[in-house]
């Protein structure tokens, strides 16, 4: 099966670590916290009540701090971790119920894994990197070194094929990774704080190219990251997690303009509102008629373009239009501006 057609449907998932956690579920069904179910029982809750419907060919990005039960969700997709209690079916098959040699083959065909420290093997070349994944998949040698070829030079690092990890930049060790996980041509990938080691600048770089790729590959892909930034530039649909739950899910404009609580509010705060949030938010629907000849925006424009934009031309207002040119309604620079300064609320 090739690239873009997984969804990722999560039902009633928990997972408690330590021992027998099974009876202990019921308790933490009815409302035993994490801290409760640690001092009590002694027991580690890993998820709790997790319920996601990760659509197929987009970027789902899982965000929280460090412990909130990111890696542990992740590990579920490809079974790495056996839950507690709780269903994940892609494509609509329960992926719980494979046999061993199904999940192998899930495992091998379906999905890939980024890791955030890379994963390379130090003594291969970045060639035999990227080729390892298809050895092991049986492909014959002459196809393996075409496919790796190709995959390279997709990341960028055409003429680096002979160099060993070590000889490359962090980011660049992190495009073999990425080169290696797409050469597997599975339509999941898993990326766990793929770029949360990587300089900032390198990072963005990073972010831009998974970008690019993914409007061309449109490969289902979890995207695991404690930075709200990322999450907010990558994440076609957002989760937030804490000690195991989800605190909230939507897109980037749901988080950032209605953040679900005190939690969120806190990583929402010190964003850059005019590079996220999108125009369609501050206008009115309700002035459709151009009666002045405005300006035309884009629906799905920034808020920092649109006042750019504004700004430079002799209007205090635009109309946000379609990808057909209709118009959906009227945005003015002042409510752009306030828009701009204020906190979630006042939008
Ligand atoms: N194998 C394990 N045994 C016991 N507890 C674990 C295990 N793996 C993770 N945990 C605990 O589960 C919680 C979530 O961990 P993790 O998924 O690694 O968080 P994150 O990736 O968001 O930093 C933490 O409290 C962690 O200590
Ligand atoms: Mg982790």
């Amino acid at each position: 099966m090739s690239s873009g057609d997984s969804s990722i449907e999560i039902r009633d998932l928990y997972k408690i670590f330590g021992q027998s956690p099974k009876q202990c579920l019921d308790a933490v069904r009815n409302g035993l916290s994490k801290a409760e179910l640690a001092k009590d029982h002694g027991l580690i809750l890993g998820l709790n009540n997790i319920n996601i419907s990760m659509p197929a060919g987009k970027i789902q990005v899982v965000m929280g701090l460090s412990g909130s039960g990111k890696s542990t969700l992740i590990r579920h997709i490809n079974r790495l971790i056996e839950p507690t209690a709780g269903s994940i079916n892609i494509d609509g098959r329960n992926i719980l119920e494979m046999t061993e040699i199904e999940l192998r083959e899930f495992r091998r065909k379906r999905t890939a894994m980024v890791f955030q420290r890379f994963g390379l093997l130090p003594h291969r070349t970045v060639m035999d990197n990227v080729m390892f994944g298809l050895e092991i998949r049986g492909v014959d040698k002459p196809q393996s070194r075409d496919i790796a070829m190709r995959w390279i030079e997709r990341v960028g690092l055409l003429g680096f094929e002979l160099r060993y990890p070590h000889e490359l930049s962090g980011g660049m060790q992190q495009r073999v990774g990425l080169a290696r996980a797409l050469s597997n041509d599975a339509s999941i990938l898993l990326m766990d704080e793929a770029y949360s080691a990587l300089d900032p600048l390198i990072r963005t770089d990073m972010q831009t190219m998974l970008l690019d790729l993914q409007k061309e590959l449109r490969k289902t892909i979890v995207f695991i990251t404690h930075d709200l930034d990322e999450a907010l530039r990558l994440g076609d649909k957002i989760v937030i997690l804490r000690d195991g739950s989800i605190v909230q899910q939507g897109d980037s404009q749901d988080i950032i303009l209605r953040p679900a609580d005190e939690y969120i509010q806190r990583f929402v705060k010190d964003v850059n509102r005019g590079r996220f949030i999108k125009i369609d938010a501050v206008m009115d629907h309700t002035q459709r008629t151009d009666s002045r000849s405005l300006p035309k925006l884009r629906s799905g424009t920034t808020l920092e373009v649109a006042a750019g934009e504004l700004t430079n031309s002799s209007y205090d207002a635009a109309f946000v239009v379609d990808e057909h040119g209709q118009p959906l309604g009227l945005a003015s620079l002042r409510q752009i501006t306030a828009a701009l300064s204020s906190t979630a609320e006042g939008v």
